[in-house]
């Protein structure tokens, strides 16, 4: 698929090798300084000193004032300017390519095939078994979700695996608790707050009475050994936390290819370790562990532990090896806070060691840093030190409610309750993504409740609300033209509009390529930005002409359909009213 901004690059290369003076594949385009007035510039440095020119300025006049232009052109104008040639788009072409683009392919406006025959596997969101979701969760949910969507969009056949922990010692513990004093009423009303707190009662009991962590230790032998029991407890414990996960993913309208979960290789796991220890990789520690060391290269780590438990890291080199076997990516993207940089560190060089190159170097961490509040400090909820991803949103709807309910109040808004409640639940969520994914990742990210839920700045609401004003236009118009005639929409703020659509594109390829999402949502908040100075200057409903009128709105819709396809990037919906 090539867009209009891609075929104006080949345009540009085709007229200036015309000449005869350049060769196209030494034409590299680059983007103008912002002072300059074009579209694109060709520095001729090189191509000067290959036609035998001392001076580029002098190689750059002679190669503009021989362009030839057709008239039915992306481009429009050429001019040098000192050692560059700059371009510019004909705007007249430019806007009806670029228009009709946008309207005829709709939400698929965008998509690329960069990706076509190629297959990545992501790990995103893997939160704990009887453990509730935390803020972290809520980053790599949000930001693996999107990365996913766009490359999915540039045509990767992606596979979304959500790597649970449902394996480990603390089910020897959870088990163990549960043989003691059984579960509480509140089981059913709320599994994991009972579940967690079980947990820490069993933590502090073993504290006073370490024979405690011995019965803990024998119940994951039990169930690592397959007993029936332990098995069908810890299989209850699964099933009731995903339920409570389910509806998370829900109100994030997040999904996964698969949910296999550490507890999906412990089959595996063995035959690692074996194999880990027969290639010289790991070796048995006097105290009859199983260690993997590095030399300098990285801190050593345990592949078994004394008493036969297998580990963390153990389950990650099984699941490495798994997802080579089974579906040779090209790309194995792992979305986890940057806390575990030295763990994935280990992991892919435990498993290059091991042979599997291939893997290790497809292999990627995507890492991210903490959530803070608006002052940088670590960031705590009402209610305590730990923060969970439900309490977030729970704010988040609130606090959306409120502004709602303040701009009915004011008169701006004329929605039904129903359409009310919508809306808040629509703005809460797109606020809490938003406000990730326009960060830079590595970077901790504060949380501004004012600022995330804004109408005006750089929010999801003030995008969401710029699309629901595009599409209240288009309702007042009562239609959509077809086809009008775009290439008298001249003037600037029009022309600004026109050449962030045409960017789309290209944005969302570099976002996949560099696993960043950022830039969609960059992108989205700066068309929303040129709409608005559109909107201000510009008359459409009241246009002048029928024609005007037509074709504004025709840049509306356009609008609204480009700005559903950042967000819906991101993760976010975009409501028709707010
Ligand atoms: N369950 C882990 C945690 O909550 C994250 C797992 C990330 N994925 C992985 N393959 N290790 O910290």
């Amino acid at each position: 698929m090539e867009y209009a901004l891609e075929r104006l690059r080949v345009q540009c290369a085709e007229l200036l090798a015309a000449t005869g003076l350049v060769k196209a594949d030494a034409v590299t385009l680059t983007d103008p300084k912002p002072n300059i007035p074009a579209d694109l510039a060709f520095p001729c440095f090189q191509a000067a000193r290959a036609a035998g020119i001392n001076n580029p300025a002098e190689f750059a006049a002679k190669l503009a004032g021989a362009v030839q232009i057709p008239a039915d052109a992306l481009i429009g104008k050429v001019e040098a300017a000192g050692p560059f040639v700059n371009i510019s788009v004909n705007p007249s072409n430019f806007t009806t390519d670029v228009l009709s683009e946008v309207l005829k392919l709709g939400e698929d406006y965008g998509k690329g095939d960069s990706g076509a025959g190629q297959t990545l596997t992501i790990d995103f969101s893997s939160p704990n078994i009887a453990r509730k979701m935390h803020v972290g969760h809520l980053r790599s949910t949000v930001i693996g979700n999107s990365i996913r969507k766009i490359l999915k969009f540039l045509g990767y056949n992606v596979i979304a695996d959500n790597h649970l922990g449902d394996w480990g010692t603390q089910f020897g513990s959870l088990l163990a608790a549960h043989d003691l004093w059984g579960w509480s009423e509140k089981i059913n009303e709320n599994p994991i707050e009972e579940l967690v707190e079980i947990y820490a009662r069993f933590h502090k009991a073993s504290e006073e009475d370490p024979k405690l962590r011995d019965l803990a230790r024998d119940w994951f032998r039990r169930l690592e050994e397959g007993d029936v029991k332990a098995r069908e407890l810890w299989k209850w414990m699964v099933d009731i936390t995903l339920l409570e996960f389910a509806k998370t993913y829900a109100r994030l309208g997040v999904t996964f290819d698969l949910q296999h979960g550490e507890s999906f290789y412990e089959p595996m796991l063995d035959e690692v370790v074996k194999e880990a220890q027969d290639k010289g990789v790991a070796k048995v520690e006097p105290s009859g562990a199983i260690s993997v060391g590095f030399d300098e290269k990285l801190p050593s780590y345990l592949l078994r532990k004394q008493d036969g438990a297998t580990l963390y890291q153990t389950r990650d080199i099984a699941t490495c090896i798994y997802r080579w076997r089974e579906y040779q990516p090209d790309r194995n993207i792992y979305v986890v806070g940057q806390e575990q940089k030295l763990h994935f560190q280990q992991v892919f060089e435990t498993v290059r060691l091991m042979g599997y190159t291939e893997i290790a170097e497809r292999s990627v961490h995507i890492p991210f840093g903490k959530i803070t509040d608006a002052q940088g400090q670590r960031f705590s909820m009402r209610r305590g030190t730990a923060i969970f991803l439900d309490e977030v949103l729970d704010e988040a709807l609130e606090r959306a409610r409120a502004v709602i309910a303040e701009k009915i109040a004011e008169g701006k808004t004329d929605l039904t309750a129903d359409e009310q409640e919508y809306a808040s639940q629509i703005i809460s969520v797109g606020a809490v993504i938003f406000n990730d994914l326009y960060q830079d990742p590595g970077r901790d990210i504060r949380f501004d409740w004012d600022k995330m839920l804004a109408f005006d700045g750089n929010s999801a609401p003030y995008i969401q609300y710029t699309h629901a004003r595009c599409c209240s236009i288009l309702r007042k118009a009562g239609e959509t033209p077809q086809n009008a005639d775009y290439k008298i929409l001249a003037s600037s703020e029009e022309q600004a509009v026109v050449k962030q659509l045409a960017r789309f594109p290209q944005v969302v390829k570099r976002a996949g390529l560099e696993f960043l999402p950022a830039l969609i949502a960059e992108w989205t908040y700066g068309l929303a930005r040129e709409f608005a100075r559109f909107y201000h200057e510009i008359p459409v409903l009241e246009a002048a002409s029928p024609e005007l009128r037509a074709a504004r709105l025709g840049l509306v819709a356009a609008v609204a359909t480009n700005l559903r396809n950042g967000l819906a990037l991101l993760g976010i919906k975009a409501p028709e009213r707010m």
